[in-house]
């Protein structure tokens, strides 16, 4: 199995199913891991403590230092107690009932771009479903919950993009140098404005950690920086690609494509479940063993790795009826696209609001809305998704 062929990644699918049906978790020779493909077995790798998210970092250090930092103090590569100690400062900002305050303005922020993508289609006949409104929307809603300012927003999106694609399988020795240059340039950009927030802070998040970094108990600078690079990246690039990819799966549903039309509101809340669950955006997460470990019959040695693979177990054909088949309409819909255990995603509330409201606003706008041409992916798997869905 060859996870950066072109072919692999155009429709993954068939190739997991025979993963699946391989059994237990099989070693890959070329990743150098086993792959746990079965829900069953992608479940007891991310919830259990002896396989944990340990980052090894990149040589040689001195080309690699802000990238190699930027992850290992982050809040997503720490295991308890320090990851205890990150989530804490930063979960009650992602409580339910904070994230629920959000809707108008995620609603607001969604109209806008629809203004603006109305006039493109006046103008061009089409509009870009990611470019216009799937990527800007969650770019605006973590950069205002964080308080990075309006005017820088736009490097968000190449930095967060040079970093993940280090994520992918082989990445080419351009992807490295641009990876390096991207992580210096955004630790250091949110290094001085966590300088200005401690003389000017406001109420946003990296205000809120400027106040607890000075304390200078709980948070260090370089964990601060770490964890707000984090969720500015984790906060836009999984929910571009799930609006994404759950669109383009229902436009080439027509039964689909009709009863969301019919009744977005009606079914916004198990579609939702459905495209994260019918095309993953999210398909590997690793974890090394900490401990001999075994699951489902494979001993997983101290310092070997082992990868979740998320997209394959929600097509598991043992826990979801007719798994191969987008059902916008699906009650029983366990997935574990946001995963599981104590790295479960800080931000699905967050994620779950942005997609409720920005989707049927979509549909109401255009309810016409279809593709204008055949939609272009992006040649990745472990982040998977469209590079652009014109549609009309
Ligand atoms: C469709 C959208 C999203 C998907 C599918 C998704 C998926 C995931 C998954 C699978 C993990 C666990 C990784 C692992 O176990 O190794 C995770 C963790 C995380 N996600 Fe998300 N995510 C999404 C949106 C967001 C948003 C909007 C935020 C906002 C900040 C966010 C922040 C995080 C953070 C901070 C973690 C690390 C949690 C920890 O280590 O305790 N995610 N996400």
């Amino acid at each position: 199995m060859d996870f950066s062929d072109p072919s692999f990644v155009a429709n993954p699918y068939p190739e997991l199913k025979e993963l699946r049906q391989a059994g237990n978790p099989v070693w890959h020779e070329g990743l150098g891991m086993f792959l746990a493909a079965r829900y069953s077995d992608a479940n007891t790798v991310l919830r259990t403590k002896t396989l944990g998210r340990i980052f090894t970092p990149k040589e040689p250090e001195s080309q690699w230092s802000e990238f190699n930092w930027l992850h290992s103090d982050s809040l997503l590569d720490s295991e308890p107690p320090k990851h205890t100690r990150l989530r804490s400062l930063v979960g009650k900002a992602f409580s339910r009932s904070r994230i629920q305050a959000l809707r108008p303005e995620v609603e607001r922020i969604a109209n806008n771009l629809l203004d603006e993508a109305e006039n493109k289609l006046s103008s061009n006949g089409n509009f870009d479903l990611i470019a216009d409104y799937a990527e800007p929307l969650p770019v605006k809603v973590i950069a205002a919950l964080l308080g990075f300012p309006d005017r820088d927003e736009h490097l968000l999106r190449p930095w967060s993009q040079s970093i993940v694609k280090m994520y992918e399988v082989s990445p080419s020795a351009e992807a490295q140098a641009e990876a390096q240059q991207a992580a210096h340039e955004f630790a250091e950009y949110v290094r001085s404005l966590m300088q200005e927030r401690k003389v000017h802070p406001g109420t946003d998040l990296i205000s809120e950690l400027a106040i607890v970094e000075e304390a200078g108990e709980k948070l260090n600078a370089q964990e601060l920086i770490a964890t707000c690079v984090l969720l500015l990246n984790a906060g836009h690039e999984a929910s571009v690609n799930g609006f994404g990819n759950g669109m383009v799966a229902t436009f080439e549903n027509p039964e689909q494509l009709e009863l969301l039309r019919n009744n977005p509101r009606d079914i916004t809340d198990t579609a939702i479940e459905e495209f994260l669950r019918f095309d993953a955006p999210l398909h590997l997460f690793e974890r090394t063993a900490t401990a001999d470990t075994e699951v489902s019959g494979v001993l997983v040695k101290v310092g070997q790795k082992i990868a979740a693979l998320l997209g394959s177990a929600n097509r598991d054909e043992t826990v979801f009826d007719r798994a191969d088949e987008l059902d916008l309409g699906r009650e029983q819909n366990p997935h574990i696209g946001f995963g599981a255990g104590i790295h479960f995603c800080l931000g699905a509330p967050l994620s779950r609001i942005e997609m409720s409201a920005s989707l049927p606003l979509l549909l109401e706008r255009f309810p016409k809305l279809n593709l204008y041409e055949n939609p272009k992916r992006r040649p990745t798997f472990v982040l998977r998704g469209y590079e652009t869905i014109l549609v009309a």
